[in-house]
């Protein structure tokens, strides 16, 4: 499939999203949260408007956006991992009811990742669904999981078990807010990015390798078009498959192995882009065992993640533990996992039909304990 080419020189960027639920703009733009308001107007936002952020985003960036709100208080709560539970959608049903939010009313989500699943999840199931639009604020929620509609919080015997799809409205990308975003947290989302470049776009790949300091240091000719391609190709894949069912599968690059190293170390040690670090390894090495991927990209794959920084370490994480919480992935379909290997920067394959054994030895050439 082809992505759209994407002018960065004339901010803003548009990139649109259509699926068969609905179709909604990805706008980017440097200061944009400061027209909150305007936007929301512009795509028809219900006009009772409600923020959902966290106590450290809010401090951080709230001046900026309480225009869109009148400067009426926003909805904050906890956004670690640990915090994206039931418990705290609760509390947001909670501060909806108590503000009497009917059917006229807008949630914006305010924050990163989690802010977003768990916020969006509260405006999916409040009064079965009220209008949602996403502000990110960590480059992993730009570029990835404020796009697509997948919304929901962790069980405790599980990461994403309890969700839904539900796109938004609107998703308002300020690449402004990424300046106060320590180092780890920024990297983490370039893996999703670099995730992007293997499945979708060698192109892209150049770009972050040959960047790299420039995106680090948040300049906005270098940083505005990565994120901007990586929104355009996620848009497309998720416009060609809202629900996972085909291509959208692809995105799972880096996952399979990534979420099975987040569950074994109970999300504490890595955050999610660097286990999905681990994962491509994981996978490039699965790929080139079996000749599907040349030498040559096999490399550029590790040189890029190992350019990035220090990811924390893996020689103390058992291989029987990983291969026994992929069993329970939920890309298991009727027994068989499926899983994505990259054949080339920018292109994939997906097989059924990795056994343990050639798992168990990835694993171990990318270093994990016997
Ligand atoms: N819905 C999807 O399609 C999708 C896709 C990928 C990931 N996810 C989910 O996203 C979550 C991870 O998101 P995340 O990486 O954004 O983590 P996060 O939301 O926990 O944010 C990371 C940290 O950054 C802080 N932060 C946020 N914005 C900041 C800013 N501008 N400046 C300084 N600090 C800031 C937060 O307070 C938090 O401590 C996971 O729960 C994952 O499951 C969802
Ligand atoms: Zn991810």
């Amino acid at each position: 499939m082809s992505y759209p080419s994407i002018h960065t020189d004339m901010p803003p960027v548009r990139i649109d999203v259509t699926t068969p639920s609905r179709a909604y703009t990805v706008a980017i733009e440097n200061n944009s949260i400061e027209r909150l308001r305007g936007i929301l107007d512009e795509v028809h936002a219900p006009p009772r408007r409600f923020i959902v952020s966290s106590p450290l985003v809010w401090r951080l960036h709230g001046r900026r956006v309480a225009g869109a709100i009148d400067g009426s208080e926003p909805i904050l709560v906890p956004d670690g991992e640990r915090h994206k539970q039931l418990a705290t959608v609760v509390r947001i049903y909670d501060a909806l009811v108590r503000a009497n939010a009917d059917r006229a009313s807008t949630l914006i989500t305010f924050g990163g990742g989690v802010i977003g699943d768990m916020a969006g999840f509260a405006a999916a199931t409040y009064l079965r669904g009220i209008a949602l639009v996403h502000v990110p604020t960590t480059l992993l929620a730009q570029v990835d999981s404020a796009i697509g509609g997948k919304v929901g919080v962790n069980h405790p015997l599980g990461k994403n078990l309890i969700g839904s799809f539900y796109q938004p409205h609107a998703v308002v990308i300020d690449p402004t807010v990424l300046g106060t975003l320590p180092r780890r947290e920024f990297r983490a989302g370039l893996y999703e990015v670099i995730k992007y470049g293997v499945t979708s776009s060698a192109g892209l790949f150049d770009r972050v390798t040959r960047d790299k300091t420039a995106i680090f240091a948040r300049e906005p000719e270098a940083l505005t078009p990565v994120i901007a391609e990586s929104c355009g190709i996620k848009a497309a894949v998720v416009s060609a498959d809202e629900r996972e069912s085909g291509l959208r599968r692809i995105l799972n690059f880096g996952h399979t192995a990534g979420h099975a190293i987040e569950a074994v170390t109970k999300y504490r040690r890595y955050r999610h882009g660097e286990a999905v670090a681990y994962g491509m390894l994981v996978a490039a090495e699965l790929a080139s065992a079996r000749g599907a991927l040349a030498d040559r990209d096999k490399k550029a794959l590790f040189d890029v993640i190992a350019g990035l920084g220090p990811l924390p370490a893996i020689a103390d994480v058992s291989t029987a533990q990983i291969l026994d919480a992929m069993r329970h992935d939920k890309k298991v379909v009727s027994g068989r996992l499926h899983f994505v290997l990259p054949t080339a920067i920018g292109s994939t394959a997906i097989v059924d039909d990795v056994t343990d054994k050639e798992m168990r030895e990835a694993l171990k050439r990318v270093g994990f304990r016997k």
